[in-house]
């Protein structure tokens, strides 16, 4: 039968709930047709207060023996925030060459969005971010520390290559949607340099894609139209920074940050690729058992089609569509009072009809 390794890594808060009911998924998804290896990790914050160290000195060489890597959450009040994303999320997405962060934004019928009548048919769009290079590319510096002439410099980085693998991973991903729309976000009425350099190399791949419709918007007005004409995007294309937020927006008029998802992909697959809920550590409701396990679920679920089991990723996320569909099971963030378990069970046996 076929293995997958799969290396996890739960990670602060409630990382530690959500993780263990996704692995409980696809262990269910797997049966009788393949079978997922899971090795622990304990990188994060405790790891940090313990080591100094948010992750082993040759983290990224032992990720290199997986077929991918599945992640809770990371952030934890007692550790800067800087400190959490520049040497875990940020490292991982960078050194394993993850330029893709692929974020499906859908309304789920059974969820309300903060937006006024809108139904699942209206909020169905997927962002394609550039993960590895751009604004968070990690270059800069500060001098004169404390002083009246202190500074920082942070710069963005923009190159040919990393333009063009994402847009084409992006118009290619939009060729095969029914609506074949592709947005992409850009800002390059004030920045000169590298926004219009993106809109040129865009506009280039988009040359090789006769049947995708292309179009550009500034990345404050495609924020604006994902809230007031949400129905008229499907992929959106998005540096790291402009990707970043234009998620958030995303994943709020869903109706609930306890269900999105995210893969960090290596499209090549030369390094593992790694799949996250989108929300984060949650520390507010830490240790309560009453997380919402579907973006892990999910999240899981992509991490299969991605090793090639579209049918088990399939199956999940009908199982999703169901439970979230019959409104009876619902943790707090969706209005009810169901715990973590509760929802993880309503999955498994709706999986199981
Ligand atoms: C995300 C997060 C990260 C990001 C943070 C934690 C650095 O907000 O995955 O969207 O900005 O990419
Ligand atoms: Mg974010």
């Amino acid at each position: 039968m076929k293995t997958y390794r799969i290396a996890v890594i739960a990670g602060d808060g409630i990382g530690q709930e959500v993780i263990p009911a996704g692995i409980e998924v696809l262990k269910s998804a797997a049966k009788g047709s393949f079978q997922c290896e899971f090795t622990d990790f304990p990188w994060g914050s405790d790891f940090y207060l313990r080591t100094g160290r948010m992750l082993d000195a040759d983290a990224f060489e032992q990720m290199h023996k997986f077929d991918a890597v599945y992640l809770g959450a990371i952030g934890d009040p007692r550790v800067p925030d800087h400190i959490t994303a520049r040497e875990m999320i940020l490292p991982f997405r960078q050194q394993l060459r993850q330029y893709v962060n692929l974020r499906p934004m859908r309304l789920l019928t059974g969820i309300d969005s903060p937006l006024r009548g809108r139904t699942a048919a209206d909020i169905d769009m997927v962002c394609v971010r550039e993960n590895s290079e751009g604004e968070y590319c990690g270059i800069g510096g500060r001098l004169h520390r404390g002083t009246p002439d202190e500074l920082a410099e942070q710069t963005g980085i923009f190159t040919r290559r990393g333009i063009e693998r994402i847009a084409r991973y992006a118009f290619t991903l939009a060729q095969g949607r029914p609506r074949r729309l592709l947005a992409s976000a850009t800002k390059s009425n004030a920045m000169q340099h590298s926004m219009v350099f993106w809109d040129e190399v865009v506009a280039e791949v988009a040359k090789d894609f006769p049947d995708v419709t292309y179009r550009k918007y500034h990345v404050d007005a495609i924020a604006a139209r994902m809230v007031t004409h949400p129905q008229t995007l499907d992929v959106i294309l998005a540096t790291n920074l402009f990707g970043d937020i234009l998620t958030d927006i995303g994943s709020a008029i869903s109706g609930s940050l306890g269900v999105g998802p995210g893969g960090n992909i290596n499209p090549e697959r030369t390094t593992p690729s790694m799949f996250e809920p989108i929300h984060g550590s949650a520390p507010d409701i830490a240790g309560k058992g009453v997380a919402n396990p579907i973006a892990a679920i999910w999240a899981g679920a992509m991490m299969l089609d991605h090793l090639g089991e579209k049918a088990a990723h399939d199956r999940i996320l009908s199982a999703i569509e169901r439970v979230i569909g019959s409104e009876t099971v619902k943790t707090p963030d969706l209005g009810g009072k169901a715990t973590t378990a509760e929802m993880t069970k309503a999955v498994l046996g709706a999986m199981g009809r």
